[in-house]
Formats: structure tokens, sequence, C-alpha cells
């Protein structure tokens, strides 16, 4: 899209709090995505670039990202464009897309595949994904989804389940009206966070820690008082947040966010989400100082996830 780019937001390097934090580095401008004439938007130590995630993908410098940590969309389910259109009072609501599930694949497919090489060897992808109805049938996406990624090179790590703990849908009062077996349809109360990792050459470098000097692990070091409950297992008790609290159709909590990026990078690592939405990836790296890039196609949600960037840069500037 040929847009002009925002002038970069002016920040301060923040004060020291607890843990003395290392000299922040900004994610630089990258001459290939301007080139490519993206409308791109420094904030803080990131930026949002407005886009199809294929194109400004493929504009990016290869090995670039650490940690990579997104939501896709549902084609079918929500219709985004139309979303916005709504929000601008446009439309009473909206139509779902005509997309087979084959043109689904093939979306996600490309876009993963291209992920990949900007993700440095030994780097992940996270993934946050769950069953989806498609023409009348719940179709297991996050099984077939792990096929997909596997087919591409990426290598399956983990399956962590986020409990959701509040049911958005009255599935489960079927077996109240009719209690006889058959008619078993339980609340939909979680989704999978998929882990893939990107193998490396070398063994060692496989961990892509491995480098990590001792100064910069006391720095990043983890507090186990958070781990030893639930953190531990696989299933993670996270509340899904309102509508009220997100004008996205779909957010993920900015609390998922933040457990991701803490356990798979380290302050000042470089993180991407392809898939941004409201920004809730750049906004959980901006505040746990790590780098960051979301890729928007929406210049909506772009504007709303700048909005809540910048909110977030102006009280780090208070610190
Ligand atoms: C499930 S939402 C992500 C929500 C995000 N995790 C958050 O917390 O706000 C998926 C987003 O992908 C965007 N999108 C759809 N196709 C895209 C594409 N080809 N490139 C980049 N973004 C795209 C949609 O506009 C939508 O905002």
């Amino acid at each position: 899209m040929n847009t002009p780019k925002t002038k970069p937001v002016q920040t301060q390097a923040a004060k020291p709090t607890r843990k003395p934090r290392r000299a922040r580095e900004v994610i630089a401008p990258y001459e290939t995505v301007a080139a490519a004439n993206f409308a791109e938007y420094p904030i803080g130590h990131g930026r949002v670039i407005q886009g199809d995630c294929l194109d400004v993908l493929r504009a990016l410098p290869a090995d670039e990202f650490v940690l990579a940590f997104t939501s896709p969309p549902y084609l079918n389910a929500i219709n985004y464009s139309q979303h916005v259109d709504k929000l601008k009072g446009q439309v009473a609501r909206w139509e779902r897309e005509q997309v087979s599930y084959a043109e689904y694949r093939e979306f996600l497919t490309a876009r993963f595949g291209a992920l990949q090489r900007v993700v440095k060897p030994g780097g992940y992808n996270i993934v946050n994904i769950a069953p989806v109805g498609w023409n009348g049938e719940r179709v297991a996406l996050p099984f077939h989804f792990v096929a997909w990624m596997e087919a591409l090179g990426w290598k399956f790590r983990e399956d962590i389940i986020w409990e959701k703990s509040i049911a958005r849908d009255r599935r489960s009062g079927v077996l109240l009206q009719h209690p006889f077996p058959g008619y078993y349809y339980p609340s939909l109360v979680s989704e999978y966070v998929l882990v893939f990792q990107k193998p490396a050459a070398k063994k060692d470098r496989e961990n892509i820690y491995w480098f990590r000097s001792a100064e910069e692990k006391k720095r990043n070091e983890l507090d186990l008082s958070e781990y030893q409950g639930e953190m531990s297992k696989n299933v993670w008790k996270i509340r899904p947040l309102s509508p009220q609290e997100n004008t996205h159709p779909a957010p993920f909590p900015l609390e998922l966010a933040e457990r991701i990026l803490k356990l798979y990078s380290y302050q000042g690592d470089a993180v991407i989400d392809i898939f941004a939405g409201s920004g809730q990836t750049n906004l959980a790296a901006e505040r746990l100082e790590r780098r960051h890039v979301g890729i928007e196609i929406l210049p909506e949600y772009v504007k709303y996830a700048l909005k809540r960037l910048e909110a977030q840069v102006a009280q780090e500037r208070l610190i």
C-alpha cells in the first residue's frame, strides 16, 4: 500500500527500575521494506507495518527474529474488513466470506513458509489456534496445522492449551435438554498454543540461547514463584478479553503474549507478529523491553494498535 510514513514516535530511554536494564535498541528501519513502499510506523522499540504479511515478509531480512507469535485470521469466520465497516457504522453486521478450506490452507502455508526465512535458526514460531466451524462442520484446524507446519520444515515442540475459564457458547445446554447419550456438546473454553522451532544446521546452534552472557541471563531470570503453580503444566488458565476491553474482534490477552515472550525471548531480542491485529504482541514486547515488528493488513487496526502503543510509550517516558 502506497501511503506515506508517519513520523517516528520519539522515545526516551527508560530509567532503571529494580533489575538493571540494558540500553534499549530499536528495530532499525528496513531499507528493503521502505523500498517496497509499505506504510511503516516506527513506535517505541519496534514498528507496525501495514500490508499483506506475505509481501512484507518477503521484504524483511533473513534470520532477523528470535521469536514469532501470532494468531492467524479464521478467514471464513470473521470478515475483518466488514468488521471495520461495522465499526464505522457503514454496515449493520458482517457476512461470512466464502473461502474454501483448501484456499485457507494455501493462505496459511504461504505465509508461515515465508515466516521461516526471517526467523533465526533455532528460533521459535508460536501460534494460537483453535478448531473452527467450516460449512456447518467442526474442523480440527490445529491438528491439520501441525502437519502443514511440519511439511514446511518447522519442528513441532509443544502443545499448550489455553483454558479460557469463561464459555461464550451454550453448547453444553443441549445435554441439559436431552440428557441421553449422543447429546454431548461441551462448551468450548480452550484454544491451542502450538510451539514450533526452526531447525538449525549445527546441533548446538539449535539452542538460540547458547551464546547469552551470565549477565544477560541474570537480567532475564524468570520468577519461579509464577512458575511453580499452573505455568509448569501445559494447560494455562488465562482470562479472555471482553469486547469492551479491545475493539478488535479477536484479540488474545496481553497476559498470554507476555507469558510467551518471557519464556521464549530475552530483553532486546526481536520478535514478530505477522497477523498483528490490535498489536497485543507489540504491546507485550514494548512492556517487556523486546524489539518488535507487527504486520497487519487493515489500516484501521494498524491505527488502533499504534494508539495503544503510543499510550505505552508515553507511560515509559514517565518512569
Ligand atoms: C486473529 S486476528 C489477530 C489478533 C491479534 N492477535 C490481537 O491480539 O489483536 C488476525 C488479524 O490478521 C489480519 N490479517 C488478515 N489477513 C492478513 C494478511 N494477509 N496479512 C496481515 N494481516 C492479516 C486481520 O485483519 C486480523 O486483524
